[in-house]
Order: structure tokens, then C-alpha cells, then sequence
């Protein structure tokens, strides 16, 4: 039996504004598999980010249940949720979220130095080279192109060794030539270091890449299948 790793059940999340209430989540159940690479496929306002966030242990929902690694997140203390937010969950966003001040190696370390653990350096190289990112090392966020930025997003939520990374629309920002790059080398690294990758995107062709996709529309799943793991059968996640 493939193992869930991330499992939703009957997950809302309404919010009220002014005497409307808004179903951003209105009963979603799905479930990933470890490893399985992901991309959640909706239009604007579909409710792609709140779901994110409730997987991420960002935000809290109105009703229903998230499992991460079979933990309940709704048993989890303020404190519990803080250290899983730093050690099982990578995220990725589509402003990249770099310090401006920081060079490239030192905001890809940023989140292991803030743990208090001991940065590899070798490891975190072989990341930045894995990712075509090393001669960039010392440079400035600000002296990058966003297909670098956000390379360099990646190592940093890949460099934390979380078991699962969420990406909310991460080629938003760039045009279709460095947004394909930045997934391959996404789908690469997560490969490379077995990670479970889910990816919100409003992007057809970005969705594509992925193992599965699912659709979702006003808040409910639609639709759930298909990907890259169909298109070339036998080659996917899914006989792994
Ligand atoms: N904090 C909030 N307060 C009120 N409404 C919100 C809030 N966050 C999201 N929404 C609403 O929930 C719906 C889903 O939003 P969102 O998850 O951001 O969609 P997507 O990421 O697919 O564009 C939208 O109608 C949005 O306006
Ligand atoms: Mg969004």
C-alpha cells in the first residue's frame, strides 16, 4: 500500500465578509502520496492558496481535517505547528520571499541556521549546483533574474531536508521558457532528496508536469487524475 503522506477530510475554510459568507474550501478530501509530485490546477479565487495555507499549517480551517505523516494537524499545539512549519514543510511562493540583504547562500541556509542546526556545506553546494545557481553564490537577490530568484527559492525550501514542499504558483512571475525550466528542475531536486511536492498553479502547461493533477473549482475538488504520470505510462511515481 502506498503510503498518504498529506491526507485531507471534508476541509472548509469560510470566511465572513460583512453578511456574505465565502466558501473558499467547501469540503475537500484528497490525499498524496509520499513522493508524488502534485499540481493543483484552478482558476483565480478557485481557493488554491487557502488550501495551501491548510496544508502548511498556516491557517486554521473552519471545519474538516488535514493528516501530515498520520499526525492530525487540529492535535497539534501553537508550538508543535511551528516546528513542523519549519522542519516537514518547504514553502515556495511566487514572490520568491528571498532577504534582499542576504547573498544566495546565505538565504538558502537562512532556515537550517534558524533551527539551530549545523549548515552542510557541501550539501547545500551540491543544491545550488543541482539547480545551476552555484556561480551565483554571492550574489544579491536583487542582481538576479526571476528564473535565478526563484531557483534560489527552491534550494532553500529543498536545503531544510523537509519531507514535503508547497509551492503556491511559482512560475506566476515568469515568462513560459524559465517557468518550464524552474519545474524541471523542481520535479529534479524533489526527486533527488524524496520529497512530496504539491503545486497550485492556474497554468495548464505547468500543471502537466506533474504526476497528477487536480482540479479545483470554487472551493471543491473537480476532478483528479492525469499528468505527466499518465502521458507516459510507466515511467511515473506511479510503479514506484
Ligand atoms: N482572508 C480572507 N478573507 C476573506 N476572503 C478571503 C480571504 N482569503 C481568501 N479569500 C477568498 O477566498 C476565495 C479563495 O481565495 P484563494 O484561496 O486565495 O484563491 P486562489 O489562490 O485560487 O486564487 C476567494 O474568493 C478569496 O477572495
Ligand atoms: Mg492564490
Amino acid at each position: 500500500m502506498d503510503f498518504m503522506i498529506v491526507r485531507t477530510k471534508g476541509l472548509k475554510k469560510y470566511y465572513r465578509l460583512g453578511n456574505n459568507i465565502v466558501k473558499a474550501l467547501d469540503g475537500v478530501d484528497f490525499a498524496v502520496k509520499e513522493r508524488e509530485f502534485v499540481s493543483i490546477i484552478g482558476k483565480s479565487g478557485s481557493g488554491k492558496s487557502t488550501l495551501l495555507h491548510m496544508l502548511g499549517a498556516l491557517d486554521t480551517p473552519t471545519a474538516g481535517e488535514v493528516y501530515v505523516d498520520g499526525r492530525r494537524l487540529s492535535d497539534m499545539n501553537r508550538e508543535q505547528l511551528a516546528v513542523f512549519r519549519r522542519r516537514r514543510v518547504g514553502f515556495i511562493f511566487q514572490n520568491y520571499n528571498l532577504v534582499p540583504d542576504l547573498n544566495v547562500y546565505e538565504n538558502v541556509v537562512l532556515p537550517i541556521e534558524l533551527d539551530g542546526k549545523r549548515v552542510d556545506k557541501k550539501f547545500v553546494h551540491g543544491i545550488l549546483e543541482l539547480l545551476k545557481i552555484e556561480e551565483k553564490m554571492e550574489a544579491l537577490p536583487g542582481m538576479l533574474s526571476g528564473g535565478q530568484q526563484q531557483r534560489v527559492a527552491i534550494a532553500r525550501a529543498v536545503a531544510a531536508r523537509p519531507s514535503i514542499i508547497l509551492a503556491d504558483e511559482p512560475t506566476g512571475n515568469l515568462d513560459s521558457a524559465s517557468g518550464h525550466d524552474v519545474m524541471g528542475l523542481l520535479k529534479v531536486a524533489a526527486k533527488q532528496f524524496q520529497q512530496t511536492v504539491i503545486l497550485i498553479t492556474h497554468d495548464n502547461d505547468i500543471a502537466q508536469m506533474a504526476d497528477r493533477i487536480v482540479h479545483i473549482e470554487d472551493g471543491k475538488i473537480v476532478g483528479d487524475g492525469g499528468g505527466a504520470a499518465l502521458k507516459k505510462a510507466g515511467d511515473g511515481y506511479a510503479g514506484e
